[in-house]
């Protein structure tokens, strides 16, 4: 059993928390956050993520997984300290390495002993070196080893994804650690779980890489189901057969309104920056945000033509917030570009989203929000469905027909039937698909 500290108890930090006590190791997550500490000290998730209410739970009545907001103690306390704050993005487009830089210090000043240094954290090729080069010029006497151990969970599958993880990829300097990360890890043995072994250099750069691929492809199928609508063809057929190549595969070949949440669209920024400060630019990468950006405006112009370009003063019902669904987390999401468009252009938003609602509205106080699709239909001269939760994949066509002032959709994740559309005579659109006439 491994003494574990993790500094950043947000999605990453918590649900890592969770999994590595989980496997059996004794677990601090601390933050900053004071109220999130007091919060998570008296049972209460301050994230919505499915099962991991039971995980965390369950471990802390189990007495391994206990929470704090003093980090230079449970620093003191741990063998490993895993370093899970946010990367965002920063003014200049790179990710801002602030808070990675203020915990690294907080470590060399209270490494008290030899222990290892892992950072969770989504952060540029190089950042591994920096921190080490922090913790020397705080503590020249420290004695410790250095890891990247990049986290590839998804949020919305969260839990699923930490316990059952295609790969676990470790980069380290020296056998001690490796052996050391490779005991966190022993119970994902049982599946069989490659563990990657690399150079810290190499583990940083692995996870950019993903994540930039994967969202290269989504632009890819995002352009492909443009295309699709301008020469008459299905994207769904086009993807759907694509998939089934097998050098292809079907994950990720889902058109819609363009990417969000916290990972993409600033992992492509600052991998996009890595490369021009590294004199090795990459276009596909610089092409694939530029693709996403004008996804999300190309929706607004779609129901901006589904209303006849009739906006001002009109009533527009947004059905989902969240970046995906099974999340209440609206970073980067599309709609948070779509719908101050909508507001700009004089439309009324009536919104509403099963869990990412109260997250929404931190941003956007301004628009109005509903307790249910059905209360932010009513009435509503168009409506527009931005993310593909359950409840709406199942919407009821003849109600919502029923409330709408004018039955208009805009379906921008292809949830809806095209043959129900039409039979009921909606106006509709969706991204790549047969549009009404
Ligand atoms: N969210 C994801 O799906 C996901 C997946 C893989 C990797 N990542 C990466 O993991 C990292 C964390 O992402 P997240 O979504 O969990 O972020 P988050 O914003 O949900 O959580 C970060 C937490 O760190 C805390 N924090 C910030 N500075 C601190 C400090 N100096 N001391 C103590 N606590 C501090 C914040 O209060 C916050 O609770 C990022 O680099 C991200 O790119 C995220």
């Amino acid at each position: 059993m491994r003494q574990i500290t993790i500094v950043g108890t947000g999605y990453v930090g918590l649900v890592s928390g969770g999994g590595i006590s989980e496997f059996g190791h004794e677990v601090t997550c601390t933050d900053m956050d004071q109220d999130k500490i007091k919060r998570l000290n008296s049972g209460e998730i301050p994230i919505y993520e499915p099962g991991l209410e039971s995980l965390v739970k369950r471990n802390v009545a189990k007495g391994r997984l206990h929470f704090s907001s003093d980090v230079p103690q449970a620093i003191h306390n741990s063998n490993i300290i895993f370093i899970a704050v946010g990367t965002p993005q920063g003014s200049n487009r790179e990710a801002d390495l602030g808070a990675v830089e203020a915990v690294a210090k907080t470590i060399g000043k209270n490494l008290n002993s030899y222990k290892i240094v892992c950072t969770k954290s989504t952060v540029p090729i190089g950042t591994g070196k920096r921190i080490e080069d922090i913790i020397y010029s705080v503590n020249p006497e420290a004695d410790f080893d250095y890891v990247s151990n990049p986290e590839f969970l998804r949020e919305g599958s969260a839990v699923k994804d930490f316990m059952h993880p295609d790969r676990v990829v470790i980069g380290t300097r020296t056998t001690k650690s490796l052996n050391a990360m490779r005991e966190v890890y022993r119970p994902l043995y049982i599946n069989e779980t490659p563990i990657i072994s690399t150079s810290v250099e190499t583990a940083e750069m692995i996870k950019y890489a993903a994540n930039a691929y994967l969202a290269l492809k989504i632009s890819y199928i995002n352009e492909i189901a443009n295309l699709c609508e301008a020469v008459g063809a299905d994207v769904h057929e086009v993807a759907r057969a694509m998939g089934l190549d097998g050098r292809i595969s079907p994950k990720f070949l889902h058109p819609g309104p363009g990417f969000g949440g916290s990972c993409f669209p600033k992992d492509t920024h600052a991998l996009a920056a890595i490369g021009r400060n590294s004199d090795s630019p990459l276009p596909t990468i610089e092409a694939a945000i530029k693709t996403n950006e004008s996804q999300k405006r190309r929706m607004v112009t779609k129901l901006k033509r589904l209303m006849k370009n009739d906006i001002k003063g009109k009533s527009v019902a947004v059905l989902g917030l969240a970046f995906k669904p099974q999340t209440d987390d609206v970073r980067e999401a599309a709609s948070r570009v779509i719908i101050p468009k909508l507001v700009e252009s004089g439309a009324t938003v009536c919104a509403y989203d099963p869990i990412a609602m109260d997250n929404f509205k931190n941003h956007h106080p301004d628009i109005q929000y509903r307790d249910s699709w059905q209360d932010a239909v009513n009435g509503a001269d168009a409506c527009i469905i931005l993310t593909e939760w359950n409840e709406f994949r199942g919407i009821d066509l003849n109600k919502l027909k029923s409330l709408m002032n004018k039955p208009a959709i805009l379906d921008t994740k292809n949830i809806l039937s095209i043959e129900k559309l039409e039979s009921l005579g909606f106006t509709f659109d969706n991204v790549g698909r047969k549009k009404s006439e």
